[in-house]
C-alpha cells in the first residue's frame, strides 16, 4: 500500500535560512504488489510556510496532492481535490486529471493534428476525435525527477522530465521543469520552462479543481467568481474552438465582476450545453503580446470567507468547474465528488492554437525557452 499522506516532517539543514520551516520529503513505498516499476521513486515533498499552509507535491505527474489553507476564524480545510493513495491516481477509471501538470498541449488539438514547416503530425487522440492534455499518456502520468530547490522566501520544489521525441506523437525531445514555490504571504507560485530540440506545441497547466469549503464539501455553485476577461474562445459540439474570439457582455459568460457561478449556468445557451456548464477559454485582458503578470481570476467562498487569486503570464485561462465529476470518485476525507465539486482555472494559450492561425502561438522553437508563470494566492476576507 503506498500512502501519500504519512509524511513525517524532516527538517533539512542544509536548507540554510529556510530550515526554520519544515520542508518534507519521503520516499513512498510499495507493498501492495503493484506493478509500476516507478513506485519505488515516487515522492511526497511537503512545503509548509509560517501561516500554517501547507501544499503537498508528488512527482508522479507533478500532482499538488493537497492545499491546507486557513478560513477567516483560522480553521484549516484541504481546498485541492484528489486521493490519500498513489495507486487511486494511477488506477481512477475516470481521468480527472486532479491536480497535475497537464501537457505537452493542455487542452484540445482538433482531431490531433497540426503542421509545422509543411510536416504535419498525428498526436495520440483521447477525447472523442481529438487530442486532449497531452495525451493518452500525458505529463499527468509520467513520474517526474523531484529536488528540493532554494528559492529566497519561499519553500520550492523542482519538478523535472524529458518528454521524448515521438512521444504521443509530439515531435522533439522537451526537457520540462516545473518549479512549485510556497511563501509566507500564502502564494503557491508555479514556474514552467521548457526547451527543445525541434519546433513543437507547448501549452503547460495546472489541474487542479479547488472547493474553497474544503474537498468533498459538495458543489461550488456558491463560490462568486471574478474573471479578469472580456472575451472568451466559443467551442463547436466537440469543445474545439470555432477561433471567433466573442465578447462576453450580455451572455452567462460575464464574469468580469463577482457572481456565483452557479447564477447563470442553467441558462439556454448553446455554449454552456456544449461544455455541460462552463468548460471554455476566457481572453485574459491584456495588451496582445504582454506577458507580464496580470490578474486572470478571483474566487470567494462566502461562508469561509477563503479567496482565492490568480496571477499569470498566459494570455488565457480554461474556466472549468467539474461538470463531468458524478459523485463516483471518493477523495481524500472519503466524501463523494459531486457534479461540480470543484473548479479548475487552468492558465493557458488557447485550446487548438497550432490549428488557429489568429490565436497566440504555442509553437515552441529550437533555441528559443518556452517560460511561464502562475500565482495562487490565497487570503480570506
Ligand atoms: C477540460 C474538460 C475536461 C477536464 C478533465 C478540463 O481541462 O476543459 O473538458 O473534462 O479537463 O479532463
Amino acid at each position: 500500500m503506498i500512502t501519500l499522506s504519512a509524511c513525517p516532517c524532516l527538517l533539512r539543514s542544509w536548507f540554510g535560512y529556510l530550515a526554520l520551516t519544515a520542508l518534507c520529503l519521503t520516499t513512498m513505498r510499495s507493498s501492495s504488489g503493484q506493478t509500476m516499476e516507478d513506485f519505488d521513486s515516487i515522492q511526497l515533498a511537503t512545503l509548509k510556510n509560517s501561516s500554517g499552509m501547507t501544499v503537498k507535491v508528488t512527482n508522479y505527474g507533478a500532482i499538488v496532492t493537497s492545499i491546507v489553507v486557513p478560513d477567516r476564524q483560522g480553521k484549516l480545510a484541504d481546498v485541492a481535490l484528489g486521493y490519500n493513495r498513489i495507486e487511486d491516481y494511477i488506477n481512477a477509471v475516470d481521468k480527472p486529471y486532479f491536480g497535475a501538470i497537464v501537457g505537452r498541449y493542455g487542452n484540445r488539438i482538433a482531431k490531433g493534428k497540426f503542421a509545422i514547416g509543411g510536416e504535419t503530425y498525428s498526436l495520440a487522440v483521447n477525447n472523442g476525435e481529438n487530442h486532449l492534455h497531452g495525451g493518452v499518456v500525458g505529463l499527468d502520468k509520467v513520474v517526474w525527477s523531484l529536488k528540493p530547490i532554494v528559492v529566497p522566501g519561499a519553500q520550492a520544489v523542482q519538478l523535472s522530465y524529458l518528454a521524448k521525441d515521438k512521444e504521443e506523437g509530439y515531435p522533439g525531445n522537451l526537457q520540462i521543469t516545473v518549479t512549485y514555490a510556497l511563501n509566507n504571504q500564502n502564494e503557491l507560485k508555479v514556474d514552467y520552462l521548457a526547451t527543445t530540440d525541434k519546433a513543437t506545441p507547448v501549452n503547460l497547466t495546472q489541474h487542479t479543481y479547488f472547493n474553497l469549503k474544503g474537498e468533498g464539501e459538495g458543489d461550488i455553485l456558491d463560490h462568486q467568481l471574478m474573471l479578469n476577461a472580456n472575451a472568451y474562445t466559443p467551442v463547436d459540439a466537440g469543445s474545439i474552438p470555432t477561433g471567433e474570439i466573442a465578447p462576453v457582455k450580455g451572455t452567462p459568460f460575464d464574469f468580469t465582476t463577482l457572481k456565483p457561478i452557479g447564477r447563470d449556468i442553467d441558462q439556454a445557451h448553446e455554449q454552456l450545453k456544449f461544455g455541460m456548464g462552463f468548460d471554455h477559454n476566457f481572453v485574459i485582458n491584456r495588451a496582445p503580446g504582454d506577458a507580464s503578470m496580470q490578474l486572470a481570476a478571483r474566487v470567494v467562498e462566502p461562508k469561509s470567507g477563503r479567496v482565492l487569486e490568480i496571477t499569470t503570464t498566459e494570455p488565457g485561462v480554461q474556466f472549468y468547474c467539474g461538470n463531468f465529476l458524478d459523485g463516483r470518485l471518493k477523495g481524500k476525507s472519503g466524501k463523494a465528488y459531486v457534479k461540480r465539486g470543484g473548479f479548475c482555472l487552468e492558465t493557458q494559450h488557447y485550446p487548438d492554437s497550432p490549428n488557429q492561425p489568429k490565436f497566440p502561438s504555442t509553437i515552441l522553437e529550437k533555441g528559443k525557452a518556452y517560460s511561464s508563470s502562475t500565482v495562487f494566492k490565497f487570503s480570506v476576507q
